[in-house]
């Protein structure tokens, strides 16, 4: 009887320990995301393209829903594939997912560290933040930009006009040439700049590094070691080559500040202030903060440059494939400005057609279609989902862009999509919402990337028209939509 009673009293426990569990731990009262079925071993790593994943994951999302589970070998994902979803993890719960994965490829392979965007979320990120987040990041920063901006925008116009058919090297130096006077005071004068070749250089192949071997290295560790040891194998080769230019792309520029610096030659910049308060502080620097600072630099131009110039690129296809949207574009700036000036930034509140043209460049091609994935810090639970500890969260901006929920016809460029929206509505749906990012990891160059953008469009459109080139018989050749594969996307 004894006995009886003290199982039934375990059992009564062991009961109510599950219902208690149940309610308070996620694991027991949440399912995994739907998500693709996994094979052994791999898991669903043979269905992760090389290239064109976010395409693989859009299709995912309209199968399985906003938020997909999905393993690589260890490595576990969650897809999020829409902006609520996004908001509600990465920005509502950002003391959990402000983590990132580890990237090897880019911090030991390419030993590029350490590196604000990959840094994991540590003090050394809070500093580093805060250091860009200063320069770049604020209003009274942007203010301080606007007579560089001036000038580089009437640069790239005289550019325009003298060689309209070189269009894709004019719209690639504006952004460079905007970055490297910011993080060096380096006067950016031809597309055959040194250090524009250098680190455009650079940026390039580890862009398309990512595509190439990013997926292999960060799955495989062994794969990182076995490539560093076999010098004849040719991806290790081309490993080998990038890893040069991206110490190359650190040291150089930062060699120069510092000697301009000692000459007394040296323009006002990011790293000229930064290497000042050391000075002022007497504080000798040690290798580690010399470091610290010639990476950081070295980020502003490969964040900024590629990115902003990929959605110049995207506003100048789209003008080209829609003559009508150019035109009212152009008719509204003849409108309000007339043509006795450029437009400046006091007139953007007053041109709402080009703001929708803007919008739709970002949503129709977000010139970062995965973003930079966060990682949660813990296990969680979203919807009665269970979001295992150290996944890798994926912020499928592609996808959000595309969502039919946000915007009917997502394939379609059509502006006019903002214009029909209420003030609140177009609020909640503005695209730079999505393609800057999410939470504590937002994109802290988000100000200045827009505004570039903006001017560049609005002075373009007021100066000059865009159309589609004529072959030798005078028959307009249309342009093919395609887009460099990589993490950034650009017209090829
Ligand atoms: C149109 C232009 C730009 C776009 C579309 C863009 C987009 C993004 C995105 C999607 C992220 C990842 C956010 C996340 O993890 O949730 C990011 C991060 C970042 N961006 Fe930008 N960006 C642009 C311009 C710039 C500029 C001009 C800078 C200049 C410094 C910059 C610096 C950074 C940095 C440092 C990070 C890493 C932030 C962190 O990890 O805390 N970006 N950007």
């Amino acid at each position: 009887m004894a006995f009886l009673e003290i199982t039934g009293a375990l059992v009564l426990l062991l009961v109510s320990y599950v219902v208690y569990s149940a309610s308070t731990h996620p694991r027991l009262g949440a399912r995994p995301p739907p998500g693709p079925t996994p094979i052994p071993v791999l898991g669903n790593l043979h269905q992760v393209p090389a290239e064109g994943q976010h395409i693989v994951f859009t299709d995912w999302g309209k199968k399985y829903g906003p938020v997909v589970y999905a393993q690589c070998l260890s490595v576990k994902m969650v897809i999020l594939n829409t902006l609520q979803a996004a908001d509600d993890l990465l920005d509502k719960r950002g003391a959990i997912y402000s983590d990132r994965p580890h990237f090897g490829l880019i911090t030991d392979v390419l030993d590029w560290k350490p590196n604000l965007p990959f840094l994991p979320y540590n003090d050394q990120w809070r500093k580093h933040r805060r250091l860009c987040q200063n320069a770049v990041g604020t209003t009274q920063s942007l203010a301080g930009f606007r007579p560089l901006h001036r000038v580089e925008s009437l640069k790239l116009l005289m550019e325009l006009m003298q060689t309209p058919e070189d269009f894709m090297l004019h719209i690639k130096r504006y952004p460079a040439a905007l970055m490297l006077e910011i993080a060096y005071g380096h006067s950016v004068t031809s597309i055959d700049d040194e250090l524009v070749v250098l680190t455009d250089e650079a940026v390039c192949e580890i862009t398309s590094l990512g595509g190439l071997a990013s997926t292999l290295i960060d799955f495989f560790p062994a794969v990182r070691r076995v490539l560093t040891w076999l010098p004849s194998f040719s991806v290790s080769r081309r490993v080998e080559k990038v890893r040069g230019l991206v110490q190359a792309m650190m040291n150089i520029p930062y060699e120069k500040v510092k000697q301009e610096m000692a000459s007394g030659s040296a323009r006002p910049s990011f790293l000229k202030t930064m290497l000042e308060e050391h000075t002022q502080a007497q504080d000798d620097m040690t290798p580690e903060q010399e470091r610290e600072l010639m990476c950081l630099s070295s980020i502003m131009y490969s964040a900024g440059a590629d990115t902003t110039g990929a959605a110049m690129l995207t506003f100048m296809l789209a003008m080209t494939l829609h003559p009508e949207v150019f035109r009212k574009a152009q008719a509204e700036i003849d409108r309000v400005i007339g043509s006795s000036r450029l437009p400046d930034w006091d007139d953007r509140a007053s041109l709402p057609y080009l703001e929708c043209v803007l919008k739709e460049v970002y949503r129709w091609n977000p010139p970062g279609s995965l973003a930079v994935p966060h990682r949660a810090m813990t296990e969680d639970t979203y919807n009665t989902l269970h979001i295992p500890h150290g996944s890798m969260m994926i912020a499928n901006l592609w996808g959000m862009t595309r969502d039919t929920n946000m915007y009917r016809d997502p394939d379609t460029f059509f502006p006019e999509r903002f214009e029909q929206m209420d003030k609140v509505e177009a609020e909640l749906k503005d695209p730079r919402k999505i393609i800057f990012g999410f939470g504590r990891r937002v994109c802290p160059g988000r100000l200045l990337g827009d505004a570039s953008v903006w001017l560049a469009m609005a002075s373009i459109i007021s100066v000059f028209d865009i159309a589609k080139a004529r072959d030798k018989d005078g028959i307009e050749i249309s342009p093919e939509v395609a887009f460099v594969p990589g993490s950034i996307r650009r017209e090829t």
